[in-house]
């Protein structure tokens, strides 16, 4: 019997076949490609890809910023990770394109990586350049079957990879004020506590919640509205922030990039540069205290310093780890997409960028 992913691989063949020869460059006009990549020249300028140098791209997806650094730099050597077993696919394929053997797909999440990087024999402080570009891919978005989106009907998967529930398990069986708390924090939604109301209720009177539509219909009505208008006058469904907190929880995405800044800070070598795109605060948030050097027994500090208190003394080790900074910005402002990518590629609305250089 055909599974589930074996479903998801074929398809992703099909996908290989006729959208990944495309003839690459970041130009509009080859827009029929999987995922188009945002902050490109930004990204490739930054990791200063030259010959020879070794990459690992965390979040290969269907591999734009690493053809990039190909295009800059054709004999790099790009250890290619991602978590979702079809841009997994995609990764072979760029593979197979270089037979040297210079392109190495890894399938796994940050948090596999020493282990798939010991299989290789491969050791910490290695690395000329490590980039993450966060979140979901528009592959993984826009294929209905997968149940990303509110906005097509479909099973409610979310899964980046396979290891762990799916979304339709979680809320067959997540408790009322736990689905609350995950949607404040994780999807900043306020009205939270209705919406997980209405979701729990409803498996008692309407049954379980399994389809996307199912779920963006429930937290319709628990608002009693389709669409809401932000501070920036943007349109979006009401069910947006629900999707965007299961997502999160569900693929352990905040603990994922604390331990990949992590990983980065192991794994590249004096002088090697690390380049990262987020999208959403929560995300920021984490990449921008790890930056900066605001980490606590291995954590994102979830306290900004510049808050944490007047009567805050630190003890030794603290101020120890603040003076001896690991990162070096390499930009004064965070660097966001210009008008005409915007206008381009809407993805890239919400991207910021943030590149350093490890100096320690
Ligand atoms: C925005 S896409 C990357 C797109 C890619 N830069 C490109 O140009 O095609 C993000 C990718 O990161 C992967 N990803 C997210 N979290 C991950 C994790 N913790 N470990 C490994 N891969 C992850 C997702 O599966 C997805 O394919």
């Amino acid at each position: 019997m055909l599974t589930r992913n074996k479903l998801l691989l074929k398809k992703s063949n099909l996908n290989i076949l006729t959208k990944l020869f495309l003839p690459y460059s970041n130009a509009a006009a080859t827009d029929n490609r999987p995922h188009i990549p945002v902050l490109f020249e930004e990204t490739i300028n930054y990791l200063d890809a030259g010959p020879s140098k070794v990459f690992i791209d965390m979040t290969f997806g269907a591999g734009g910023h690493s053809r990039g650094i190909l295009q800059k730099a054709p004999d790099a050597t790009i250890y290619a990770l991602d978590r979702d077993p079809i841009a997994h696919e995609h990764s072979k394929q760029l593979a197979a394109e270089y037979p040297a053997g210079q392109i190495i797909p890894l399938l796994g999440k940050f948090s596999d990586l020493p282990q798939l990087l010991k299989e290789r024999n491969v050791k910490q402080g290695t690395f000329d350049g490590i980039v993450f570009d966060l979140g979901v891919s528009s592959m993984q978005f826009d294929e209905s079957e997968r149940g990303f989106s509110h906005s097509k009907n479909a099973f409610l998967d979310m899964r980046m990879g396979h290891e762990q529930i799916t979304a339709a398990e979680f809320l067959a069986k997540i408790d009322e004020p736990d689905l609350a708390k995950i949607l404040r924090v994780y999807g900043g939604e306020k009205a939270a506590k209705r919406i997980a109301r209405t979701i729990v209720e409803s498996r008692s009177t309407i049954g379980k919640t399994e389809t996307t539509k199912q779920l963006a219909d429930l937290v319709a009505s628990s608002v009693s509205q389709t669409y809401r208008v932000n501070k920036l006058q943007r349109r979006s469904h009401v069910a947006t922030l629900t999707f965007q907190a299961i997502r999160i929880f569900l693929n352990n995405e905040l603990n994922e990039i604390n331990y990949g800044m992590i990983l980065a800070q192991r794994y590249l070598k004096k002088g090697g540069r690390l380049v990262i795109i987020t999208f959403h605060s929560l995300e920021d948030t984490i990449v921008k205290r790890h930056i900066n050097g605001n980490i606590i027994e291995g954590m994102a500090n979830p306290v900004p310093l510049k808050y944490s208190g007047h009567d805050m003394v630190h003890d030794q080790d603290v101020m120890e780890s603040l003076a001896e900074k690991t990162w070096k910005q390499l930009h004064k402002h965070v660097i966001v997409s210009s008008e005409k990518e915007v206008s381009e590629n809407a993805r890239s609305r919400s991207a910021k960028l943030r590149a350093v250089e490890k100096i320690n």
